[in-house]
């Protein structure tokens, strides 16, 4: 619980931090490789907070690439739910269904982008 109370405030501290470091964060990059709409842009910071460390960008990282095969939605779901192998599970209380629809969109968009 301690560990849990300290995650908080240091999550709650460099949120703030990330607030006032730069007001360009928001604004659409020049050269960026998506079109995001705000589904895609949801799906994209789920992405980005737990699977890009290993699938960096959907590509092969520690785990194997992900914009370069058709898989389907249901599998992916199950993946991200369950985990296999050296990919860890993420339970609803890290992904909600609803983050998990954008994530799901989102990685389907980087594989369209491809
Ligand atoms: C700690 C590293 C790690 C993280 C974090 C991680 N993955 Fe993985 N992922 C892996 C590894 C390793 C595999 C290969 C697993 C195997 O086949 O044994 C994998 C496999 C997959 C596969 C199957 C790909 C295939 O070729 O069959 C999908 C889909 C996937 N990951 C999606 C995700 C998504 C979405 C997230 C974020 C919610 C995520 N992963 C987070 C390491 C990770």
């Amino acid at each position: 619980m301690n560990s849990l109370l300290r995650l908080l405030a240091a999550m709650v501290i460099l949120s703030s931090l990330g607030a006032c470091a730069s007001a360009r964060r928001s604004e659409p990059l020049a050269n960026s490789p998506l079109s995001l709409t705000p589904a895609l842009a949801r799906g994209e910071k789920v992405f980005q907070a737990h699977c890009h460390q290993c699938h960096v960008q959907g590509e092969a990282a520690l785990g194997p690439a992900l914009n370069n095969k058709p898989l389907p939605a249901f599998l992916l779901r199950t993946q991200v739910r369950h985990g296999l192998g050296a990919m860890p599970s993420f339970p609803e209380s890290r992904i909600s269904e609803d983050e998990l629809d954008d994530l799901v969109a989102y990685v389907k968009a980087l594989r369209k982008n491809r």
